[in-house]
């Protein structure tokens, strides 16, 4: 099925809403308020809907948007699975130098059963994150029945997600594959700092999760930069996990994290483990940032293009709105974001359409 063939095309049953069937219609632009065709017309933001599903969950985010009266100067671009199968198109460097002079990046989910492992992940997804240095995956998670509030930061650029490595004698019995995991000091420390000074300004607790007991080299690199970086903040409570035990601890006292940081691999399972004991991946939000804003920031739903409940009016589209918030947040709208945030909260677990439940969220910010 489609999350074999494709990375974002996972099982529908991650991210389906509660019920009904009604075809979601399609918003392009936001432009909400505009004062005149002449007058300022807000952040620039670069709308890649994608496949499956993405289109449908990003018309819900900007409608939600456009009801919290942020006025938007919106672009879509056709990239994916879709458009790489009609042209084999991925992501030209034009493109990619045309997105670097939007604010931010509005993304609904990439990728087709169709297209082999890797083509659009690596192509396209991956390439925005490091050329436009996106070195932080911020994925906040809140339960309040479960007492979870956490936020996991999650390396962005590098570690098994660099590309290091390669095959010889493909096909062969002497086959050889390596796959390395690059770790430099700036990249780990520029992300462990921004965990401090996010858990500095949230409970001040921040648990470094990893797997120093066998990786042993780039864990070790890990541990001294964040006890390095520790020292310039006595005031946050810091811990470690091995990575699987951190699995257990999500599942059975998850109330224990606050922010927790880690590298690319491990954020990327340890946040799909986190989304599901919040309520499903349906619901999971993130922002790839570039906190320096030397380039567009990306915000996405966490998860797939679900292409099995395409058109079905299914999908849940409260993971792609709070990303939307979250980008929101970062252009310097805060309190729409914290409305679009709270009325996402008291939409969670309600039935109904994809549409219907954009138009609940719209109706409470
Ligand atoms: C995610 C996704 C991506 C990742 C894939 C599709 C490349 O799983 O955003 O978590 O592994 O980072
Ligand atoms: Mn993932």
């Amino acid at each position: 099925m489609s999350s074999k063939g494709s990375g974002k095309g996972r099982p529908s049953s991650e991210t389906s809403s509660p019920g009904g069937s009604e075809k979601p219609k399609r918003t392009v632009l936001v432009r909400s308020c505009s004062p005149s065709a002449s007058g300022p017309r807000g952040p620039r933001v670069a709308v890649i809907g994608g496949d499956g599903i993405g289109p449908e969950v990003v018309a819900e985010a900007l409608k939600v948007v456009r009801a919290a009266t942020v006025e938007l100067d919106t672009a879509d671009f056709d990239l994916g699975g879709a458009r790489y199968l009609r042209d084999g198109t991925i992501l030209p460097d034009e493109v990619l130098n045309e997105l670097r002079s939007f604010d931010a990046i509005l993304l609904g989910a990439v990728g087709t059963p169709d297209v082999a492992p890797g083509v659009i992940e690596r192509g396209l997804l991956l390439k925005m994150r490091f050329a436009l240095d996106q070195y932080v995956n911020l994925r906040p998670f809140t339960a309040a029945a479960k007492g979870i509030d956490m936020v996991v930061i999650r390396e962005n650029t590098e570690g098994s997600y660099a590309g290091e490595g390669g095959v010889l004698r493909r096909g062969t019995r002497h086959e050889v594959a390596t796959q390395g995991s690059v770790n430099t000091r700036m990249g780990v420390e520029r992300c462990v700092r921004y965990a401090f000074a996010l858990a500095q300004r949230r409970r001040r607790h921040l648990t470094l999760v990893h797997k120093t007991n066998v990786l042993t080299f780039a864990g070790d690199l890990w541990q001294r930069t964040f006890d390095e970086v520790a020292t310039e903040y006595p005031g946050i409570d810091t811990a470690y996990c091995h990575v699987d035990a951190a699995c257990i601890h999500l599942v059975e006292d998850p109330d224990r994290f606050d922010v927790i940081v880690t590298d690319n691999l491990f954020g990327d399972i340890l946040t799909d483990l986190a989304g599901a004991v919040t309520g499903g991946i349906g619901l999971a939000a993130s922002a790839n940032l570039n906190p320096e804003r030397t380039g567009p920031s990306l915000f996405e739903p966490v998860h797939g293009s679900a292409p099995d409940i395409v058109g079905t009016g299914r999908a849940n589209p409260l993971a792609a709105i709070r990303s939307a918030a979250m980008m929101l947040e970062f252009l310097g709208e805060a309190d729409a974001a914290t409305r679009v945030t709270q009325a996402c909260t008291a939409a969670v677990g309600r039935a109904g359409t994809t549409v219907e439940i954009g138009d609940a969220v719209a109706e409470r910010v």
